[in-house]
């Protein structure tokens, strides 16, 4: 069975530093697989080379067998990939449901369908019922799933999601996580990048650890949290699982 995204030896510089440094990993598809790391290890930048965002120095990256690195990112998106930001940033004087629209408009030109699975993409992370509110209404909880519905209306196979949770309270996370794992049984595929590693746990099936641009561990979230790298580069002597 081949991949669904292959990422071979990924290089990126900036001037003299290594921002990924000879990355290597592989997602299985329906799976969530969380990228982790200390700031400034990478993640971001990674993301960043997966979705066409950042040219790469070197290194591969394969999308379902065909090399991705290096096109523009709107071609990424229309075979599949889709991302969420760091910094949420909804477009304030629509409503909404024009925001989740606005994905759409990668593969149709119809308004009926954007909307169609503008709604679908609401309903999938719970916000239906603020589909006409305007975006400045909402919380911090639902701005965060709204970038979601955003990129899910692009229809993708993979999501790329960075720091989704961030910023929310344990309860709110929880209810993120539950949103996360009914799409990965609706067969998509997640790679996230989270801090909470009490989350990390709990939903990833497969975590790959960077620390200064270079992958340091991969496994299962067992696994990663007993090595002994992973504990002193990033989780700290005190971290029990
Ligand atoms: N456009 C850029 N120009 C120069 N340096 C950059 C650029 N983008 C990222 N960097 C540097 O690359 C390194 C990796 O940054 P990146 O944002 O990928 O880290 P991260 O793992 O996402 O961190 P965080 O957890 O803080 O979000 C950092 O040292 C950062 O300062
Ligand atoms: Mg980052």
């Amino acid at each position: 069975m081949t991949n669904l995204l292959e990422v071979r030896n990924l290089t990126r510089s900036f001037g003299g530093l290594i921002a990924v440094n000879d990355v290597s990993f592989s997602l299985r598809g329906g799976r969530i697989t969380a990228l982790i790391g200390p700031n400034g290890a990478g993640k971001t930048t990674c993301f960043n080379l997966v979705a066409g965002a950042l040219r790469t120095t070197s290194g591969q990256v394969f999308f379902e067998g065909r090399a991705i690195e290096n096109r523009r990112p709107e071609d990424v998106c229309r075979m599949g990939i889709a991302r969420t930001f760091q910094i949420v940033r909804p477009m304030r004087d629509m409503t909404v449901l024009e925001n989740a629209m606005v994905g759409a408009f990668s593969w149709t030109r119809s308004v009926n369908d954007a909307r169609d699975i503008a709604y679908d993409s609401l309903e999938s992370v719970g916000l239906a019922n603020k589909a006409h509110a305007k975006t400045d209404q909402l919380t911090l909880p639902d701005r965060k799933m709204l970038e979601m519905a955003k990129a899910l209306s692009t229809r993708p196979k993979l999501l790329l999601l960075d720091e989704v949770m961030a910023g929310l309270r344990p309860t709110e996370a929880a209810g993120v996580v539950r949103v996360l794992q009914k799409l990965t049984e609706n067969g998509l595929t997640i790679l996230l990048v989270e801090h909470v590693m009490r989350i990390v746990m709990e939903v990833a099936s497969t975590v790959v650890v960077l620390h200064h641009g270079a992958k340091i561990a991969e496994g299962s979230p067992a696994d990663v949290v007993a090595d002994s790298k992973v504990l002193e580069s990033y989780l700290g002597a005190g971290f029990h699982a």
